[in-house]
């Protein structure tokens, strides 16, 4: 047996987001997003489910927060909804939103939980969709008035900030994969896409120095790692492109103010031309604080011209378990991510801002929910989060995804990724197994191996 110890003051976290668990979606003010309408266009999410309710987490969060301080959890990490904010997106504050988020972040220092405050996590006020959404440069602007007003609003009371959570989802898997609001399937609409969010990241970081705000910002990109399956220099560029789309695409630019010119080019090849206004380069690097590392899945593939992919890549099944979603199991992908970070970009911080499975375990006959998958999917990845910190990578945090059951975007309710299991029927939350063993680890700061 061996102890596998974290280093002092490493937090351990949870994470959720506004449109997955809020519900009250006409609450206060609230306006509409895209993902109210995408819920609502038949054929887009699983049995036409949507947030109106979720996990109504808007009347139950003080509940929901002495479930975490119980949990141990030193840190929860939630987004604030657009349309709670500036229900229109362009026009009036409404400040019942804000109050909301008040409240929330009071709720949480009263026990002693560090919030980090994600501006965006996808649901972008429709009014601005009506208007081109994020292809229209100029809700580049009403996403920095709302950050501002955000910023204004609780600065003193939230010292770690993310400007964006997972740009690709925003941008590829919503405008050019199509499974996302608002839906689209245009490359170009998605290369456009990814340009406007880094210029919108980098302005507000500008924009949280200039105002000088206390605390740190970063950004939560989502990851992959693909593995080349030979030593092929086909198969090494094909992995690198089709990885690269997800890390370096977003990581590069805000790292060090260049895109990736080898993706570049093959965007080129495809159709789609990146376009740059003058001093976009300089604001997407601005320096930030920390990166948030969101890590799921992985695979292993090589290069296949007849492939249909658009990175000529084709996965090769490599017999691995996968989760209830079917993601490919694949920890050590954790790892080279981490150690790709540090090689590539230094020791910025690291954060991983998200990491954690679907396991659609409920409760059984003795009423609790045994979801050993669950459990076996965290040991072997924060054991990979370990072994990066032993070879000299800066990771301060871990949040798992998720603190309970929630709004699975296009698989509506269907997919549960929850340390808490939610009846949605009643609201009722019981704590998974996963809840007591990621407790223990929380509080420990080590585990055994
Ligand atoms: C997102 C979450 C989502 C999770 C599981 C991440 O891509 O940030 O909102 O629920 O993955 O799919």
């Amino acid at each position: 047996m061996t102890i596998v110890k974290f280093p002092d003051h490493f937090i351990w976290g949870a994470a959720t987001a506004a449109f997955q668990v809020e519900g009250a979606y006409k609450e206060d003010g609230r306006g509409m997003s895209i993902w109210d309408t995408f819920s609502r266009t038949p054929g887009k999410v699983f049995e036409g489910d949507n947030g109106d309710v979720a996990c109504d987490m808007y009347h139950l969060y003080p509940e929901d927060i002495k479930r975490m301080a119980d949990m141990g959890i030193r840190s929860y990490r939630f987004s604030v909804a657009w349309p709670r904010i500036i229900p229109d997106g362009s026009g009036a504050v409404n400040e019942k939103g804000l109050a909301f988020y008040h409240n929330l972040v009071d709720e949480l220092h009263k026990h002693g939980i560090e919030p980090m405050l994600t501006l965006y996590h996808w649901d972008l006020p429709q009014a601005l969709q009506d208007r081109g959404g994020w292809l229209n440069r100029e809700t580049i602007d009403h996403f920095v008035r709302y950050a501002e007003t955000v910023f204004n609003s609780l600065r003193g009371k939230v010292r770690f900030w993310a400007t964006f959570n997972e740009p690709w989802c925003i941008s590829f898997l919503s405008h050019y994969i199509g499974a996302h609001a608002p839906g689209m399937t245009e490359l170009q609409a998605g290369v456009d896409v990814a340009h406007h969010v880094l210029v919108a990241h980098g302005r507000t970081v500008q924009l949280f120095r200039k105002l000088g705000i206390e605390g740190q910002i970063g950004i939560a990109p989502n990851t992959e790692w693909q593995e080349p399956y030979s030593d092929k220099e086909e198969d090494i560029e094909a992995a690198y492109r089709r990885s690269g789309y997800l890390n370096e695409w977003f990581l590069r630019p805000v790292m060090t103010g260049k895109y990736p010119e080898k993706l570049v080019e093959w965007f080129r090849g495809k159709g789609a031309e990146l376009k740059i206004e003058e001093g976009d380069m300089e604001l997407i690097g601005s320096k930030i604080d920390f990166l948030g590392i969101n890590y799921y899945t992985g695979g292993v593939g090589r290069y296949n011209p007849d492939s249909g992919d658009l990175f000529d890549y084709e996965e090769v099944p490599m017999g691995w378990d996968k989760t209830d979603i079917g993601w490919n199991i694949y920890p050590q992908g954790l790892y080279n991510v981490l150690t790709y970070i540090k090689r590539e970009f230094g020791d910025i911080a690291i954060y991983i801002t998200e990491n954690g499975a679907c396991y659609n375990d409920g409760p059984s006959a003795d009423g609790k929910v045994h979801d050993t998958g669950r459990v076996e999917y965290l040991r072997k990845h924060v054991l990979q989060v370990h072994r990066a910190i032993e070879s000299g990578v800066n990771v301060k945090g871990y949040y798992c995804w998720s603190l309970m059951d929630n709004f699975e975007w296009a698989y509506g309710y269907s997919m549960r990724f929850g340390l808490i299991y939610v009846d949605y029927e009643t609201q009722e939350r019981i704590p998974k197994d996963s809840y007591r063993w990621y407790r223990k680890l929380a509080q420990l700061n080590w585990l055994e191996v």
